[in-house]
């Protein structure tokens, strides 16, 4: 059987993904063995894996490295990358927020500094708004920014709240919420439609609501 390829992102969130396909009649015994492999596939059940940074993982389905892939929302909304989405997987639930220091007090006629790793997410959050910003575009440890006093606010995922409370910052609004999507090749989508609208109605049967 000619094999669909898949986009997998590296990490926690993968291995619960990779486990819904397993559920889902996609299995792949290779990727289950501890190894520092990538790419995995098993032609009976018809599947390719690849193992990708999280981010990333909507540029090799943009590009048609991948037919399909798992991104969340967030990459979705920030790099608005050329995909169809597909199905909400209802994994790695979070939320995209506003966060300060517990203290902080927003003045209106200030630009506000904001740091984050999603610039067009704050943007247009704050756009809305009319609130004039200066971003701060940050690759990690967000958290980190306002208490050095690098920003005001931040514009991060939260997902526990416990790296916010953990360095005394607070959520102060909710932008969106965040969870993982299935996304299609728009090629793919046309050529392989039967194959990736099983796939995706037996992925989504094991959804649960929420
Ligand atoms: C994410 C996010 C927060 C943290 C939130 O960071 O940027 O820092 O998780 O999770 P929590 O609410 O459960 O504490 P990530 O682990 O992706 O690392 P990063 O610092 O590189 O962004």
């Amino acid at each position: 059987m000619d094999m669909l390829s898949v986009a997998l992102p590296k990490g926690r969130l993968g291995e619960k993904v990779y486990a819904r396909f397993k559920a889902a009649g996609y299995p792949c015994p290779s990727i289950e063995e501890e190894n520092r492999k990538l790419i995995f596939e098993n032609p009976k059940a018809g599947v390719r894996y690849f193992w990708v940074k999280p981010s990333d993982a909507a540029i090799y389905v943009e590009r048609g490295a991948a037919d399909v892939g798992v991104a969340g929302k967030d990459i979705l909304l920030e790099y608005a990358p050329d995909v169809y989405e597909l199905a909400d997987l209802g994994l790695g639930r979070c939320r995209m927020c506003v966060a300060a220091k517990k203290d902080f007090r927003d003045r209106a006629d200030r630009v506000l500094r904001v740091a984050t790793k999603f610039p067009r997410i704050a943007g247009r959050y704050y756009a809305s708004m009319s609130r004039d910003i200066d971003i701060i575009h940050l690759n990690g440890s967000i958290e980190i920014a306002p208490i050095l006093g690098l920003s005001d606010v931040i514009v991060d995922i939260v997902e526990t709240g416990k790296t916010l409370l953990e360095n005394d910052l607070e959520p102060k609004a909710a932008i969106v919420p965040i969870s993982a999507r299935l996304i299609a090749n728009k090629v793919s989508y046309k050529f392989r439609h039967d194959r990736i609208m099983e796939l995706c109605r037996r992925l989504e049967s094991l959804t649960e609501k929420g």
